[in-house]
């Protein structure tokens, strides 16, 4: 099952998986309620497909789906969420800050029975259970997808994470793709204002990859192309797992002299090239049936 946003990564989901697939109807009331119809007849395991970004409307939709969905005789219920929102909160920075990451994941572990989702932003845990906590939680990554992808273009490239939450998808990509990595620091001070200090590696090449798990503002990705434009890179390309783009970013991409921006079908854009069904397809297999 899923919803019109992604009606068309759902659909290749249910293809890939030689599964009928149904649409979860959404009505959006003109005071912003939500009018949730599942299809009738689901029984057994259902598998609904929805990613989460832009999430607070989606996540009260999800619940009332999943109870729906329940009472209608679905006794196990899969999410694949390939964007897992609120991930980056996992501390309370402030007295009195939401700890996001675990009330939401406490959310849909009481709705759901299995999660599976891609390259989930896990800072300061090492495991998703530990965010969501359910028997069967599925933590994918996209690097051989994204490697795949790379490994057709130019060969002097550097694969540049913008910072250390990065290394762990850019070590990836770039052992699988077999492109030389290295990896930037960051200090942020605001949604739009962070510091980034290049590594010296950067110096040696004319054409850099950027790779992060996603470009929300544009920012830390923006200000890492300014400033390896400005010491001679004359090609900066980049590689998203989750084209969040909020607002300007596209536009704040395009003024730091950024070139190519691809990503992966997680979140519906026109950057997306690489299609998560069949990684998906496999997950479901795995912990559904
Ligand atoms: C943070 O650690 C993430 O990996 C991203 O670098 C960050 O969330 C991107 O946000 P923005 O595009 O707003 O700078």
């Amino acid at each position: 099952m899923g919803f019109e946003e992604t009606r068309a990564q759902s659909r290749q989901l249910a293809g890939s998986l030689d599964c009928p697939w149904r649409e979860i109807e959404v009505h959006r009331f003109p005071d912003g309620e939500s009018r949730v119809t599942v299809p009738p007849d689901v029984r057994g395991t259902g598998v609904v497909h929805r990613s989460l970004d832009r999430p607070n409307d989606k996540l009260v939709e999800l619940v009332l789906a999943a109870e729906t969905l329940r009472r209608q005789g679905c006794d196990r219920l899969v999410l694949v969420a390939p964007y897992l929102c609120y991930m980056r909160q996992d501390i309370a920075f402030h007295p009195g800050e939401a700890v996001a990451q675990r009330v939401v994941g406490n959310l849909l572990a009481r709705y759901f029975d299995a999660l599976i989702t891609v390259d989930p932003h896990l800072h300061r845990i090492d495991r998703l259970d530990q965010a969501v906590p359910l028997k069967q939680v599925l933590s994918l990554s996209s690097a051989t997808l994204i490697s795949r992808y790379l490994a057709t273009g130019e060969r002097k490239r550097l694969l540049l994470g913008p910072d250390q939450e990065s290394r762990q998808w850019v070590e990836a990509i770039a052992a699988q793709a077999g492109l030389p990595c290295a990896v930037a620091s960051k200090r942020r001070m605001g949604d739009r204002e962070v510091g980034i200090a290049l590594p010296r590696e950067t110096g040696a090449f004319e054409a850099v990859v950027l790779v992060d798990d996603v470009a929300s503002t544009g920012t830390t990705l923006a200000e890492t192309a300014r400033l390896l434009a400005q010491g001679g890179v004359t090609r900066i390309d980049v590689v998203v797992t989750h084209a969040l783009f909020a607002g300007d970013a596209w536009n704040r991409l395009k003024q730091a002299g950024v070139g190519e921006v691809v990503s992966t079908d997680s979140i519906s854009h026109p950057t997306n090239r690489m299609c998560l069904a069949p990684l998906l397809a496999d997950a479901v297999r795995r912990c559904a049936f």
